[in-house]
């Protein structure tokens, strides 16, 4: 298997007047091309730096990091945030095609490839509306749609369904596992739920309280296509939560501490 996203001793220092603030710390990973990787950690610890880090936003104090690319046709990465991802001013299909049309994609492949997404997300009907007519889910799936309709080398995902109520976020995990099987990219997933890291992920890496490193690494082998019930009703899974919850629990106490 070909190593997709390769980080080493990743570290960021922020510094705000006079003091700093180490976000990271010694990051190191390594992801093979089309895993779902889910990161978990307690809040602050410093997952949104490192995603921001990997998507070109933010730039490591030490530390490097690679994505091999396929084709220097693609953008490296897209990412999708928890809210506020689409732009307000489009139409959800404008928001869709977005990325392809900045890259001067020719105009039969955008319609086809943002028509295709639009439609797998359940928004072909609603393409010619503004996101101020939409509801938090759909508003979701726009970004889900635009994310693979640019057809980066790796998604990174932020959040994506933590601001969703629980059906709407069901249904949104459904969807994306199977846009994502079908599409076999790489995608890194940061959330706090652990339900939805077993749910998603090959492997789920663990993050200390601040400074976040990675602290420990599981391998979620649940046969594919998953549902949240029977994920649920796995032994297995059912111990793997507990461990994590512990895990979390921790982390959350020390860093009270800190
Ligand atoms: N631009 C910035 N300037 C200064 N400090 C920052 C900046 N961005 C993040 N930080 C600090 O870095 C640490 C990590 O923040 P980050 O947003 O990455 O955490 P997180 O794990 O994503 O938290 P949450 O789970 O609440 O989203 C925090 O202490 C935060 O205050
Ligand atoms: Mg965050």
């Amino acid at each position: 298997m070909n190593t997709k996203i390769e980080v080493n001793q990743l570290t960021k220092v922020f510094f705000k007047r006079n003091e700093s603030v180490e976000a990271i710390k010694d990051v190191n990973m390594n992801i093979t091309d089309g895993e779902f990787v889910c990161i978990l950690g307690p809040s602050g610890c410093g997952k949104t730096t490192l995603l921001r880090i990997l998507a070109g936003l933010e730039t490591p104090s030490t530390g490097q990091f690679t994505i091999h690319q396929s084709s220097k046709e693609k953008p490296l990465q897209s990412m999708v945030f928890q809210e506020q991802g689409v732009i307000p001013w489009l139409t959800v299909e404008q928001n869709v095609s977005f990325g392809l049309k900045m890259r001067h994609v020719p105009k039969k492949i955008v319609k086809e490839r943002t028509n295709y997404y639009l439609e797998k997300v359940g928004l072909r009907k609603f393409a010619k509306l503004y996101p101020k007519e939409l509801s938090g889910g759909m508003k979701q799936r726009v970004s889900i749609a635009r994310a693979f309709a640019n057809d980066p080398e790796i998604l990174l995902m932020d959040e994506p369904f933590a601001a969703l109520d629980e059906q709407n976020k069901f249904i949104l995990q459904e969807e994306l596992l199977s846009i994502w099987e079908e599409s076999k990219k790489t995608v890194l997933f940061i959330t706090h739920s652990i339900d939805e890291a077993i749910l998603l992920s090959d492997r789920i890496f663990l993050m200390s309280s601040q400074p976040g490193t990675i602290v420990q690494e599981k391998k979620i082998d649940l046969p594919r296509p998953r549902r949240m019930e029977e994920v649920r009703a796995n032994e297995e899974m059912a111990k793997e939560f507990v461990e994590i919850w512990q895990h979390l629990q921790t982390e959350v106490q020390s860093s009270r501490l800190k």
